[in-house]
């Protein structure tokens, strides 16, 4: 429904279905302007609810007929419901209907990409395929049939397994597949195109043989390699880690350049935007490495967490999203090895968590980690329900330990395999396996972390007595207004002046229990007592980030120093060279006085970056600024530009004063032999790119020419994507006059590679602005022949890089920026409203910003609101903004 009312959807009005669907036999004839779908449905009776008819969602269908038992019946189509008046038994329906996948730029439902017919049915997409109960709890066995010429089509996919396959007349041919596993509609897939896979057979545990597929088109296939090594380690992982195997004779993974997310579970058919999927050291970074490995992984465990146990509506989204994405992190943090690695993969956690989230939960977005209403729900595929979902899920296993939470997995999966359930039964299902947990005895507390939206702070102040050699510890929480305490574990330790962890020993006890423990906090106030406590004390708090929440513990330049130095926490090391970066820049914002750093951080740095021990992909984590999202998150009124000049002229003075160090660290850091995506070789290289990127900053300030120099012959001559790209992006963030020809040059070598053009975009839109260059630039990339608004990649890599990630371009004085991102977005909401509606978030937070920021973002807004067309996804969001 593009015009017409918000309709919101409410949780608490959630109601079992009058019918269910036992099997669907579905044949699609695929034709690009005229797909016809035949649906013969068995429809069981649901004798818990009263009868009714039977009303099936559908979208941008044409119906053509529809049958009970073979009779024709009378139906009526109202909008997006199609009504049958059904009778009070089981029966059998026939549908038959057409729709348009050309035509379908939303990327929902069944489309073309590339010459191939591909479909997304996650949330609601598979009533635009064919009239159906489109509902997460409505579970059913698929038999599918493919007809479509076979010169065009060569390649006919489905789930599950392949039936029969041949040739029809007049150039076409047919696959029938059928899916055992009971399914809901969102998980049914189908693709249709000329592709080629890389095959591997494996051997599991429980010795059943299965085969592995990667389909992509013809030339991708030497970037297939690290998702399918990715997918072997995934099955490998589950197995070994949860005890859950690979229950499908095939699984199928299939590329396509056209994709509104990352990719999709789809049973046994897990469906890739190509950016998710390929990789070859020319073309891919470290980053992209990584994030593909996450990515095969995420669909690959959803295959238990998802589809063997799925949402009974999509307010549980979080109960797969959450869970899954805890699952991947577990695995990427197994798969980085080292304890030093591990950190570096939490703190890049910590680091997005904040940066995205922390604002989404404080902003017109809001909400809980499960919703209580949403108007769309393509909408809530947001932060809130994926990361902080998974540090929900994270913070059971800090309650019950790692075995504990094994189990209560394991009972989750006895009791609800082949259902689908909400997140009261996870949560249950983890309390019933560890009777006598902390979880078990405070569930319903513990539960507030899935009701309640919004960031706790909890702030704790330490008091010390020398004669008595006891320390305190006071914990508060505040919460958003009207909001209950929430149970908060926080995992901390003592440092003694040198550094040294001091032994913790509560009063009341005869002796400590070693020197790291986890505080519960579950009240508004609590004390905890130390004693035996020698010296005085920094606190460690909050190690690991224990809990997605805002920490105030007071600590002073000494203290942060200490831990920087000393802790034995990696995360909170990195927090305290954060912290000391954080609370200069903060500093200065908030007196309106430039930035001046200070010897004793520069010399912290310097030690940092010099220390004999730590790895280099901790030094670069531990050197880079706070991201200005955060940094925003921490004022009451914002300025982007404050921030954005503090933040630049953070990095430069870094890169002047440390000049001699990140030279040696350039040289001391390259990698030699072969490009291997290890976790130490691309820390080494990260460490590399920051150490160039600010050689070149000082260099380009001071106009001497040799590390611009370098940079740009590294773009030329690099043998892998991570360098080139590293080179390119400090060129082009320092301004320098080299920037041009190395952008040339990179655009003519990537010229045919979509995903490589896609990044040339990105780093453009994401430089720090200057003068106005950026936002120029910005401008007049969306006159280049390679934009368009139709690939969700490129529509993102310009526009979400420029709005949503690039604060200091994107506010301007002038309105600009905003009167392009509401220009864009209602060109964007016309082909696609779910990538339009990412877009519209770039606005979230409008209403603390400084004026004149605040009163131009408004007029931008309601002119935005204004339009009578807008589709219900932007509605939702600007509407909410304006609230
Ligand atoms: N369920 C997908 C995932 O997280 C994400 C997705 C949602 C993809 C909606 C497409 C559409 O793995
Ligand atoms: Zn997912």
């Amino acid at each position: 429904m593009r015009e017409g009312h918000a309709h919101v959807i409410h949780r608490h009005d959630y109601q079992a279905p009058t019918y269910w669907i036992a099997t669907v036999d579905l044949t699609l004839d695929l034709d690009p302007a005229k797909t016809l779908v035949t649906s013969k449905l068995a429809v069981k009776r649901n004798a818990n609810q009263p009868h009714g008819p039977l009303v099936l969602h559908g979208e941008e269908l044409t119906p053509l007929r529809v049958m009970i038992d073979g009779e024709p019946v009378s139906f009526r189509q109202d909008g997006n419901e199609l009504t049958i008046d059904a009778p009070d038994r089981d029966f059998e329906l026939v549908i038959r209907n057409t729709c348009c996948p050309e035509k379908n730029t939303a990327l929902s439902g069944l489309y073309t990409s590339g010459g191939g017919f591909f479909t997304q049915c996650e949330a609601e997409g598979f009533r635009r395929i064919t009239y159906f109960l489109d509902r997460p709890d409505v579970m059913a066995v698929y038999t599918v049939t493919l007809r479509a010429d076979k010169t065009k089509y060569p390649v006919l996919l489905s789930n599950g397994n392949l039936l029969e396959q041949g040739d029809l007349d007049g150039g076409k041919h047919f696959a029938k597949w059928h899916d055992p596993f009971p399914k809901p509609s969102y998980l049914f897939a189908v693709v249709a195109a000329d592709l080629v896979a890389r095959e591997q057979r494996i051997r599991t545990r429980s010795g059943k043989d299965h085969l592995l597929q990667v389909f992509v088109r013809r030339g991708d296939l030497d970037k297939t390699e690290h998702a399918m090594n990715s997918l072997i380690a995934s099955i490998v992982w589950d197995e070994a880690r949860f005890g859950l195997p690979l229950d499908l004779e095939r699984f199928m993974i299939v590329g396509v350049s056209d994709f509104n997310m990352g990719a999709m579970e789809n049973k046994g058919l897990n469906i890739f935007n190509t950016s998710a999927l390929l990789a070859s050291p020319a073309t891919a970074t470290d980053a992209d490495f990584q994030r593909i490995e996450a990515i095969v992984a995420h669909e690959y465990f959803h295959n238990w967490t998802g589809n063997r146990v799925t949402c009974r509506d999509w307010f549980q989204l979080s109960l797969k999203e959450g869970l899954t994405v805890f699952r991947d992190r577990e695995f990427s943090m197994d798969m980085a090895g080292s304890p030093s690695a591990r950190a570096v993969q939490r703190i890049q956690q910590v680091r997005a968590l904040r940066a995205v989230q922390f604002p989404e939960d404080a902003g017109s977005m809001a909400h809980p980690v499960r919703p209580d209403s949403y108007v769309e729900i393509n909408n809530f595929y947001t932060a809130t329900v994926y990361e902080k979902g998974a540090e929900v899920v994270g913070l059971y296993q800090t309650l019950l330990g790692r075995e504990g939470f094994a189990k209560g997995l394991k009972l989750y999966f006895e009791r609800h395999d082949g259902q689908a359930v909400t997140c009261d039964d996870f949560a249950q299902a983890m309390a019933d396996a560890n009777p006598g947990s902390q979880l078990a005895s405070q569930l319903d507390l513990f539960k507030r972390w899935y009701s309640q939206p919004g960031t706790p702070r909890v702030t704790a102040r330490g008091q010390y007595d020398a004669e008595s050699h006891r320390y305190t510890l006071r914990l508060s929480q505040h919460n958003g207004k009207g909001e209950l305490p929430q149970l908060i574990p926080v995992r901390m330790g003592l440092l003694g002046p040198e550094g040294q962890a001091l032994p913790l020993q509560w009063e009341g006890e005869l002796a400590s229990h070693g020197s790291e423990t986890v505080l519960l906090l579950e009240q508004t106030e609590q004390a905890f007592h130390f004693v035996n406590v020698l010296v005085e004390p920094t606190p460690s708090l909050l190690r690991g980030f224990s809990a997605p929440v805002l920490l105030d513990d007071g600590l002073s330049d000494a203290q942060l120093l200490n831990l920087l130095q000393h802790d034995s926490d990696a995360f909170n090391r990195w927090e305290a060279s954060q912290r000391l970066a954080l609370n200069r820049i903060l500093g200065a914002v908030r007196a309106g006085q430039p930035l001046v750093l200070d010897a004793a951080y520069l010399d912290a740095m310097r030690a940092v970056l010099r220390h004999p021990q730590l790895d280099a992909a901790f030094k670069a984590e531990a050197l880079r600024l706070p991201e200005a999202a955060y940094l925003a998150e921490q004022l009451q009124v914002v300025d982007p530009q404050a921030i954005h000049t503090a933040v630049e002229a953070a990095w430069t003075q870094i890169a002047q004063a440390l000049r001699a160090d990140w030279e040696w660290a350039f040289e001391a850091h390259q990698v030699s032999g072969g490009y291997r995506p290890s976790a130490e070789d691309a820390g080494r290289r990260a460490l590399a790119n920051l150490a160039l990127s600010l050689l070149v900053r000082a260099s380009t300030l001071s106009g001497e020419p040799v590390w611009p120099g370098k940079a740009y012959q590294r773009v030329k001559d690099a043998d892998n994507m991570t360098e080139r790209f590293g080179a390119l992006a400090a060129l082009v963030s320092a301004h320098a006059p080299l920037a041009d020809a190395a952008l040339a040059h990179f655009h003519a070598q990537f010229a045919h590679d979509a995903l490589v053009i896609d990044k040339w975009f990105m780093l453009q839109a994401r430089a720090p602005e200057r003068d106005g260059k950026v936002f120029e630039r910005v401008k007049k990339l969306l006159q280049h022949p390679d934009f368009t608004l139709k690939n969700p990649n490129r529509a993102r890599s310009l526009l979400v890089q420029f709005c949503n990630f690039n604060p200091g371009a994107f506010h301007r004085a002038d309105a600009g920026g905003y009167v392009l991102w509401a220009d864009q977005v209602a060109h964007l909401d016309a082909i696609n409203p779910q990538a339009a509606s990412r877009l519209a978030r770039a606005m979230d937070r409008w209403a603390t910003l400084a004026e004149p920021f605040r009163g131009a973002a408004k007029v931008a807004l309601q002119r935005l609101a204004e339009r009578s067309t807008l589709s219900n996804d932007v509605r939702e969001i600007v509407t909410k903004a304006l609230e």
